[in-house]
């Protein structure tokens, strides 16, 4: 089987000198949407099929995340290549083979529940988002690697100037980084490492919508524009806008159910589901859906596989032909009354609530270390959100208003709201 490497059409140019690198680390770090977890599949898929002997794992921090990211990656590209029928997939355990030479690829997270499961004779890694891994779990695993010709690659963004990453492997930024994010080598200060930093201008398949988004943070928000948009070392977050919360093992028998609530994504970004519980000052919310590519038909199932019956789901106003197709699968779905300023109005309603969110929400909490209003150059609250990390946040938001508030006596006449 040939896989072309010239071919223009498969690869994002700037990469491909890494398909040949035999560095033990190989970091990829920068903006977002600069196609960095992309080719890092590409890479794995390639060695898996070309080498004699190749034995991946994926690592991410939580083994349960690694099957919607980089499993899911590479598993899209075999079957964008037409090559599904040469590879046999499983997902408990999480394991890809290819069946030609049985070359394997395996994953393992970094949480309590897979860590000390070892895989034997492992070729390469692949750390995805790096920079949510201890330096105490990345100094386990490379230690435990040994043998043979090893490989390990990283991605991430720099969210953090004081990351372990930056002084592990980095030179001082001023030696290397450059203020409008056009640079790509990093000499590393350990002589087996490679760095590769990119942004999205360097990823020719980067939507127009992500571009747009991308480039709209230079207004928005500086340390976003920073980090996401540039590829630059960022400094500490602020601005956040939930601070008053905390992570639980289970919620409560006793608090009171009031509703589900659902963002639609698709492409770019994942479709939401929450579930929302009240007790007196206290918000409980647990994470049901968080997953991109999803259809009104998957959403549906999913909705029934976990048992929603007859509760309701506040989902969002703006795509009423995904409610009433849910709604037409039996769910019991009814769309967010928006109301003038509801975006800020819900905000502060929740903030009159200590949120509480148990441990296996772990997008949620994602959300809530992340989300924060937009800032002007001289670090002053704009009072509106920035567009990023919100999406299980709106939805739980889209309950608030609607179940929790003073107009909770609304009647939802009707199932489409024309907004
Ligand atoms: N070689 C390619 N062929 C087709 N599509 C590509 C290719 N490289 C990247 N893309 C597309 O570009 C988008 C962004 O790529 P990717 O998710 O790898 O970015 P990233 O750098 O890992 O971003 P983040 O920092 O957010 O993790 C993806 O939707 C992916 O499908
Ligand atoms: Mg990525």
């Amino acid at each position: 089987m040939i896989i072309d490497l010239t071919n223009p059409d498969l690869f994002n140019p700037i990469y491909l000198p890494l398909l040949t690198d035999k560095n033990r680390y190989l970091l990829l770090y920068g903006g977002r949407d600069s196609a960095k977890s992309y080719f890092a599949a590409q890479k794995v898929i390639i060695d898996t099929m070309s080498k004699s002997y190749s034995r991946f794992i994926l690592v991410r921090k939580i083994y349960a995340d690694i099957r919607d990211s980089q499993f899911q990656t590479i598993k899209d590209i075999i079957a964008d290549y037409g090559l599904q029928d040469y590879f046999h997939f499983t997902v408990n355990p999480l394991k890809i083979v290819f069946k030609p030479n049985g070359n394997m690829i395996l994953a393992r997270g970094l949480d309590k529940e897979y860590k000390t499961k070892s895989i034997k004779d492992p070729t390469g890694v692949w750390y995805e988002e790096m920079n949510e891994i201890s330096f105490d779990d990345f100094l386990k695993t490379t230690t435990s690697l040994r043998g043979g010709v090893i490989q390990e690659i990283a991605t991430f963004n720099p969210e953090k100037e004081s990351d372990w990453i930056n002084s592990y492997f980095f030179p001082p930024k001023q030696n290397y980084e450059s203020e409008d994010g056009k640079f790509y080598y990093v000499p590393s200060i350990r002589s087996d490492t490679t760095i590769l930093h990119t942004t999205y201008r360097d990823n020719k398949y980067c939507t127009q919508q992500s571009v747009e988004l991308l480039e709209s943070f230079k207004e928005a928000d500086e340390n976003y524009y920073k980090i996401y948009s540039l590829g630059l070392w960022g400094g500490e977050l602020k601005g956040l806008i939930y601070k008053n919360w905390e992570i639980i093992e289970k919620v409560p028998e006793e608090v009171q159910f009031v509703a589900y609530g659902m963002d639609f994504g698709f492409s770019n970004h994942p479709t939401a589901v929450v579930k929302v519980y009240v007790e007196e000052k206290i918000i409980y919310i647990e994470e049901v859906i968080y997953e991109k590519g999803l259809t009104n038909y998957k959403i549906g199932n999913k909705l029934k596989d976990v048992k929603i019956e007859n509760d309701e789901i506040i989902a969002d106003s703006a795509e009423p032909k995904s409610i009433e197709e849910l709604y037409q699968m039996g769910i019991n779905i009814h769309p967010a009354f928006k109301g003038s300023d509801s975006v800020r109005v819900g905000i502060n309603k929740i903030k009159e609530y200590k949120l509480k969110v148990t441990s296996s929400s772990r997008n949620i909490i994602r959300e809530l270390k992340h989300y924060k209003w937009k800032m002007d150059r001289n670090g002053n609250s704009l009072n509106e959100p920035v567009k990023m990390f919100d999406h299980a946040l709106d939805a739980l938001r889209y309950v608030v208003l609607n179940k929790m508030s003073i107009r909770k006596k609304r009647r939802f006449g009707l199932r489409i709201l024309k907004i």
